[in-house]
């Protein structure tokens, strides 16, 4: 997969959005690595929570032309970032500022993308935000990184809902640290239908980072 040209993207922007990190690419080059499994999965329906800068969704809507990609962001600014990622790289891209997977129906999404907020933080950091409402120019950069209590406040939800969120055949790709517990959560999906296999992993300064796919149980069987 080609890395999206992002030379469009201003300091200023960086200011309120999440800048491509470590992290980023190491989901990048996850992803990269299934290439092959995706391409012959066929998914009709790839969705990324948390879009950010569009590094990652963007390279993924161009290798899989067919599929209909869609980037998610709370944060309007990310969400007009990654329009703009989407426009310079020639990515198709349905970009949508939106809470988690609040306006999706159950089970549509056959590719699931999430690099989340993963920090650990106190939860009160993340009560403390501003909604968009009330927070227009959304200056909370700190959604992007501030994960609470083990960091999984934000991904549990996911992590919860994941049996309504992906189709029968599908596959989610996530990216978590050390201290979100890996272990802990593959064995939390196990008891909700999900076999989850790492993928990836890289130890960078002061972080062990992880990418974990989770596909139902039931598929993998079928392999
Ligand atoms: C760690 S950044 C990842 C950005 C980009 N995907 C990357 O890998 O460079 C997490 C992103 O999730 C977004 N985010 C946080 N909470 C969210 C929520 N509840 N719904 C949708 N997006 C959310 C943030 O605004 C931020 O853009």
């Amino acid at each position: 997969m080609e890395t999206p040209y992002l030379t469009h993207i201003t300091s200023d922007d960086f200011k309120y959005v999440y800048e491509p990190a470590e992290d980023s690419f190491l989901l990048l080059d996850a992803l990269e690595a299934d290439l092959p499994k995706l391409r012959s999965d066929r998914p009709a329906i790839c969705t990324e929570i948390g879009s950010g800068s569009g590094v990652i969704i963007t390279a993924v809507a161009k290798a899989l032309p067919e599929t209909a990609c869609f980037a998610i962001d709370l944060n309007p600014r990310a969400c007009d970032v990654t329009e703009r990622t989407a426009t310079k790289n020639g990515a198709n891209l349905n970009v949508v500022n939106m809470n988690l997977l609040n306006g999706f129906r159950s089970n549509v999404i056959d590719v699931l993308i999430f690099n989340p907020p993963y920090v650990v933080t106190p939860d009160e950091e993340i009560d403390s935000y501003k909604s968009p409402k009330d927070n227009p120019f959304n200056d909370n950069i700190i959604k992007s990184w501030a994960g609470g209590t083990d960091g999984r406040f934000i991904m549990d939800r996911v992590f919860d809902a994941m049996d309504s969120i992906l189709s029968a055949n599908g596959a989610a790709y996530i990216l978590v640290i050390e201290e979100n517990k890996p272990k802990e959560i593959i064995a939390n999906m196990k008891t909700k239908g999900f076999c989850g296999s790492i993928i990836a992993e890289r130890r960078i300064r002061g972080e062990h980072l992880y990418v974990i796919r989770f596909q139902r149980i039931s598929q993998t069987l079928d392999l």
